[in-house]
């Protein structure tokens, strides 16, 4: 087995090799100067079984067409088998006609993934758990929920703790998350008027002098975050402390957090934001390396990695 890391997240890919006890493969990644992609795997990977490690994050274009390259060049250089590990699986908001004559990108990336020569998918908190069915090569789809459970059972010392969907679609991830810390639920009712906006209607549940836990897959502009939890405050609600998993974080998304009622947010490193999040007080990054390394293990020891939620 072997581990080989695209552009997108070095620093996750560096830790799960430590986690691993393993070395990344030595492999060249550059671009022409028109901005065409070159891959070059700088080692012989003949009949070994490879996992690429590359976020479809931002640049999400020039990121997966990384992948497509690097799982390319791997399958030419006879790869016994490919994995993509793909920490943050980009592209997989749109995975439905929600109004006529728009795209479903979700489905062509996992067609390119798979057409570039992927035996097998590793990602975590796909933003939709039926993209899984978009591919027909096995898809192990991780959740950070049991991460964000421990730390709040650490952090948070209130009595009085209710898990928020931010909006109707989150609920399952609400759901399990207060099955985990046994508490209760309240869901945000939100509507987006255009992409990119978002407006509340409604808090659906009592959180009046509840510390609020809103947990969701991914925060991009904070738009979301950010009026469920001033929504949250209207209704009463002491404190809110956001768990995302998935830190998209773009344009003045930090900003925003910084300034907003938000006591804490809780983001893991599937997306690299060392520097992004460099000195703001109010947002933390959890590793999600040893989650990642024990399920790389798990696939290539063939044992259970669904025991990993056990
Ligand atoms: C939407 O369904 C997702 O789960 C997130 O709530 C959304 O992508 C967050 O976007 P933003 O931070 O731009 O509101």
């Amino acid at each position: 087995m072997k581990l080989l890391t695209g552009n997108s997240n070095k620093v996750l890919s560096k830790s799960i090799a430590k986690y691993l006890r393993s070395k990344l493969v030595n492999s060249s990644i550059r671009k022409f100067a028109d901005g065409e992609i070159y891959v070059e795997i700088n080692e012989n990977i003949r009949g070994n079984s490879i996992f690429i490690i590359q976020s479809v994050s931002s640049p999400a274009n020039d990121n997966l067409m990384e992948l497509l390259l690097v799982i390319d060049a791997l399958k030419r250089s006879s790869a016994k088998n490919i994995t993509a590990v793909i920490p943050y699986f980009g592209y997989a908001r749109q995975d439905r006609k929600v109004v006529p004559r728009t795209s479903i990108s979700a489905k062509l990336v996992s067609n390119l993934i798979t057409k570039a020569g992927a035996d097998r998918i590793v990602t975590v908190d796909l933003h939709a758990g039926q993209i899984q069915g978009f591919f027909d090569i096995p898809v192990d789809n991780l959740f950070a929920t049991p991460i964000f459970a421990r730390h709040i059972k650490k952090k948070i010392k209130s009595k009085e703790i209710i898990c928020v969907a931010p909006d109707v679609g989150g609920t399952e991830r609400a759901r399990a998350l207060g099955k985990l810390l046994n508490v209760g639920l309240a869901i945000v009712d939100k509507r987006r008027p255009k992409p990119g906006q978002s407006q509340v209607m409604n808090v659906i549940g009592n959180v009046k002098n509840k510390t609020c836990i809103i947990v969701d897959d991914i925060i991009d502009s904070g738009g979301t975050i950010i009026n469920a939890a001033r929504a949250l405050k209207q209704k009463g609600a002491e404190d809110v402390y956001v768990y995302i998993t998935h830190g998209v974080l773009s344009g003045d998304a930090v900003k925003k957090i910084k300034n907003s009622v938000i006591k804490n947010l809780v983001i893991t490193d599937t997306i690299d934001n060392v520097e992004k999040t460099k000195n703001v007080k109010n947002i933390e990054v959890l590793p999600i390396s040893g989650l990642m390394g024990e399920a790389i293990n798990r696939i290539s020891n063939s044992t259970s990695v669904s025991d990993l939620f056990k």
